[in-house]
């Protein structure tokens, strides 16, 4: 599961998840998933973004962050986005993305976002309500169909393709234990070509993989998101249907969205449909 840790007292995190179902409220039919990335926070932003992440608390049941939180990935730059996150009481799901890995403190940021509350994923799972799962993991780049990126030659194109596939089978591992009728894949890199379209092509490598999109496809991922091209395109598919959202905020505001994040409902199905859609003709 998704590292958190206690608040520390502090008010952020302590008291998110409050919204979560009790125990003898109805499942829920929907989940309203409020995704952002790439806001890139500096230590100059303090305020810049408190109240247009505050209005999630009555639009959404989770927000999402899909990296690029920091600039330069420094423990102040953390220190003031969780700052703004400060109002948010709603469960917060977050990725790094490769700008919070810049300084190398990724330890130190970490757990500065996880002693707020935020459950940071690196490829394992938070679960709402055991009724959706969201997996996580940053990714890394390689590329896209005949162009990706192969593991020949020489040793450091071997190391950065392997690192590529290892997170890959982190995402494909987490999916395979997630139980719950609904799954949602958060990322940093792109799992599709067509959320990178509108970049210059040169640098399509840099932007992802489509190696992340199988285990998409596999687990019957019903949404994913991603950040960290930020002229892409906003949405796409993957091959066998899962829909992908560039929630880059600059790809946000191109696409004409004015909030802090692209809000996005999925359907639950209700109990009793799974079990019609999991039985074999012969049991019918
Ligand atoms: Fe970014
Ligand atoms: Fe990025």
């Amino acid at each position: 599961m998704g590292r958190t840790r206690g608040t520390g007292g502090r008010r952020a995190g302590g008291d998110r998840g409050v919204r979560r179902r009790r125990a003898e409220d109805p499942p829920r039919s929907s989940v309203r998933i409020a995704a952002v990335g790439d806001f890139h926070c500096g230590e100059g932003d303090a305020g810049k973004y408190r109240d247009r992440f505050a209005r999630a608390n009555g639009e959404a049941d989770v927000l999402v962050l899909a990296g690029d939180l920091t600039n330069l990935g420094t423990p102040g730059e953390m220190r003031v986005a969780v700052e703004e996150l400060r109002d948010v009481e709603i469960p917060i799901v977050a990725v790094l993305g490769n700008h919070d890995h810049e300084t190398g403190h990724v330890e130190e940021v970490s757990d500065i976002l996880c002693e707020a509350g935020v459950h940071l994923l690196n490829g394992d799972g938070w679960t709402l309500d055991d009724q959706v799962g969201f997996v996580g993991i940053k990714g890394f780049v390689g590329g896209f169909g005949r162009y990706a990126l192969t593991a020949f030659g020489e040793a450091g194109l071997k190391e950065l393709v392997g690192n590529a596939v290892e997170d890959v089978k982190k995402l494909e591992g987490s999916l395979s234990h997630m139980e719950t009728p609904v799954r949602i894949a958060v990322l940093h890199y792109a799992p599709i070509a067509a959320t990178v379209m509108g970049e210059p092509e040169q640098i399509w490598a840099f932007l992802g993989t489509d190696r992340l999109a199988e285990p998409l496809d596999r687990y019957e991922v019903a949404a994913c998101f991603h950040g960290h091209a930020h002229i892409g395109a906003f949405e796409g598919r993957t091959p066998g249907g899962c829909p992908v959202f560039n929630v880059s905020l600059p790809v946000l505001s191109k696409h004409g969205i004015r909030d802090m994040y692209y809000l996005h409902e999925v359907p639950i199905p209700a109990p009793t449909e799974l079990a019609a859609s999991s039985a074999s003709p012969e049991s019918a």
